[in-house]
């Protein structure tokens, strides 16, 4: 299709190192979809005429039939996806094929066909977060009131409720959805019409075609729309951070699942043996998901790495542009399809992570918090107050909770015994009523926040 200044053809290995076609046929429905939108317009602007439109758009709609139904034959000769469907349909239609891509460059093609599908890629992610949300929600509304420890730096620091620490993740994911959607707004203009690189003399109707594949307009400066990947780098961007707040979440299950942890069973479904080990239950999907968030912040690198010393406009570099929004792309859906499976089906032990909650004095904070509110103790103070009643608690072999009143009036006189039921684990999440707080109220107002929200996409 472009050897008309050459004598001799390419060296084998020119061919393969050239040929895209094994990657980029991912794009077929695509470039279909943008080669119609393409005829469509040049015989609405009189530059093709009715009957060659005509016979493009069927003859696409045969060759789209014929992929659909795994009939793409590779050949590397034609390097890449535009050069098969083209390269077919003049097989179907004869000479009228050769006039499509009057006006058009694979440059400009290939920038909206890969627009194209990392719109649907958005798209799809969104519909994963979604799925994902809803586990979360199901089960943070089922344990709004179940006690289990909150760390910092993984050591006991005051209980929460397993409601609250799986809306932390519902935050997360709320950013994350935010993220897609802010790139598919940004990235919604069509590169379509740019041709090569500097536009063309054929008097074409860019917002025609943009409408068609539902941008929002053509987008403005040819150099920029056929050497642009940063919608690639957008999705890339949301997509490791999303992957990095499923390999937290991925981590957590993983502790929690261990015997030292033992806050929940990893139910049959999401777990496997070990070929040597009959005792093994191992958290596979989890470690997984962990896993694949590095390959998926790879992905990002590689993309910025690519484009960093690009001069503009083409190069052939963008080829590479592919593989690395592929990978992240399969990747991310996969792991947000598990989490969301893994979520709904884990079986928590309540008793197990209230007695952890328990252990460690975690409710030392709710004795200094008494000590300021009702016995007027500066906080500093009061910190030291509990510190000595932590002290006494070890030293008698004892939780904090299982002091007597005389015990604790030792360490300081003002205490009484209105503070008692207050260091009970569940007294304290309970005090914890501060907006954002982690009060079964408050966490169930926070789901009932999150569900509106929902309703109204
Ligand atoms: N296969 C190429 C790619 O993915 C299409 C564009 C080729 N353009 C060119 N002038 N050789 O980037």
């Amino acid at each position: 299709m472009w050897g008309g200044r050459f004598a001799g053809g390419p060296a084998a290995v020119m061919r393969e190192i050239n040929a895209s076609i094994a990657i980029d046929r991912r794009l077929w429905r695509q470039d279909i979809a943008a080669s119609k939108a393409h005829a469509a317009m040049l015989a609405a602007q009189g530059i093709l005429s009715a009957e060659d439109a005509d016979a493009i758009r069927s003859g696409l709609d045969s060759v789209a039939e014929e992929i659909a139904a795994g009939k793409l034959t590779e050949d590397p000769a034609l390097e890449d996806i535009h050069m098969h469907v083209e390269h077919r349909l003049s097989e179907l239609i004869g000479p009228a094929a050769g006039r499509l891509h009057t006006a058009r460059s694979r440059n400009d093609q290939v920038a909206t066909d890969f627009k194209l599908f990392v719109r649907d890629c958005i798209d799809e992610s969104l519909a994963g977060i979604d799925a994902l949300e809803e586990a979360l929600l199901d089960r943070a509304e089922e344990h709004s009131g179940t006690v289990m420890p909150g760390f910092t730096h993984l050591q006991s620091g005051q209980p929460v409720t397993l409601g609250h620490h799986l809306m932390a993740y519902v935050a997360m994911l709320g950013r994350d959805r935010s993220r897609f959607a802010d790139a598919r707004k940004r990235m919604n203009e069509s590169p379509l019409g740019s041709a090569a690189l500097a536009g063309t003399g054929f008097d074409l109707d860019r917002n025609a075609t943009a409408s068609a594949l539902g941008f929002d307009r053509p987008t403005e400066n040819s150099l920029d729309a056929v050497s642009d990947r940063d919608f690639a780098i957008d999705y890339l961007h949301a997509a490791a951070l999303c992957s990095v707040h499923l390999s937290r979440l991925a981590e957590e299950i993983i502790l929690w699942a261990s015997q030292p942890f033992g806050f929940v069973k990893l139910p049959d479904a999401w777990s496997t043996g070990s070929s040597i080990m009959p005792n093994k239950r191992n958290p596979d999907a989890a470690e997984l998901v962990r896993g694949h968030s590095a390959r998926i912040t790879g992905d990002l690198v590689a993309l910025l790495v690519l484009l960093k010393g690009l001069p503009l406009a083409y190069a052939k570099d963008l080829q590479d542009d592919k593989p690395p929004l592929f990978d992240a792309h399969d990747l991310l859906s996969l792991s947000l399809a598990a989490m969301a499976g893994m979520v709904a089906d884990l079986e928590f032990v309540p008793e197990k992570m209230r007695s952890v909650a328990a252990a460690g004095h975690a409710t030392a904070t709710d004795l200094a918090d008494w000590l300021v509110a009702k016995a007027d103790v500066p906080f500093r103070e009061a910190h030291h107050i509990a510190g000595s009643a932590v002290a006494a608690a070890e030293a008698a072999g004892k939780a904090l909770d299982e002091l007597s009143i005389e015990e604790l009036q030792a360490v300081d006189s003002r205490i009484t015994n209105d503070v008692l039921p207050l260091l009970a684990v569940e007294s304290s999440v309970a005090s914890r009523r501060s907006a954002g707080g982690t009060a079964p109220e408050r966490v169930a107002e926070a789901i009932r926040a999150v569900r509106e929200a929902r309703g109204r996409r």
